[in-house]
């Protein structure tokens, strides 16, 4: 199995403030995705990134893939109540 670490477990911000969070491995990705998940339901996809250097914007939502497929981050600009979640990232493999 491949590990993928996330940091920061828990994160208690300022509304209004910036947020970046990280999903970093020692192996390669063919995709890397990022879910939410809140109380009660199950996780909901919010992005499949495929590209090295990858950045998708989803409104105050940026992802990014690394170069090298290896690490990604989201970033949260100007955090809402609403963002208050559990934030999850799963990794694929694919030949
Ligand atoms: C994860 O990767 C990012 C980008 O390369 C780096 O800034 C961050 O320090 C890394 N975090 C950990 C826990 O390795
Ligand atoms: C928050 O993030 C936005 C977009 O990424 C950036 O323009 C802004 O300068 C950041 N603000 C702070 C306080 O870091």
């Amino acid at each position: 199995a491949q590990q993928l670490e996330q940091s920061p477990w828990f994160l208690s911000i300022q509304e209004g403030e910036n947020v970046t969070m990280y999903c970093n491995s020692s192996s390669v990705f063919t995709n890397l995705q990022w879910y939410r998940q809140d109380p009660g339901e199950g996780p909901v996809l919010l992005v499949k990134l495929v590209k090295a250097g990858e950045v998708t914007k989803q409104k105050r939502l940026i992802f990014h893939f690394g170069d090298a497929r290896k690490d990604s981050s989201l970033h949260i600009t100007a955090a809402q109540p609403g963002d208050t979640g559990l934030y999850l990232c799963a990794g694929a493999q694919c030949s």
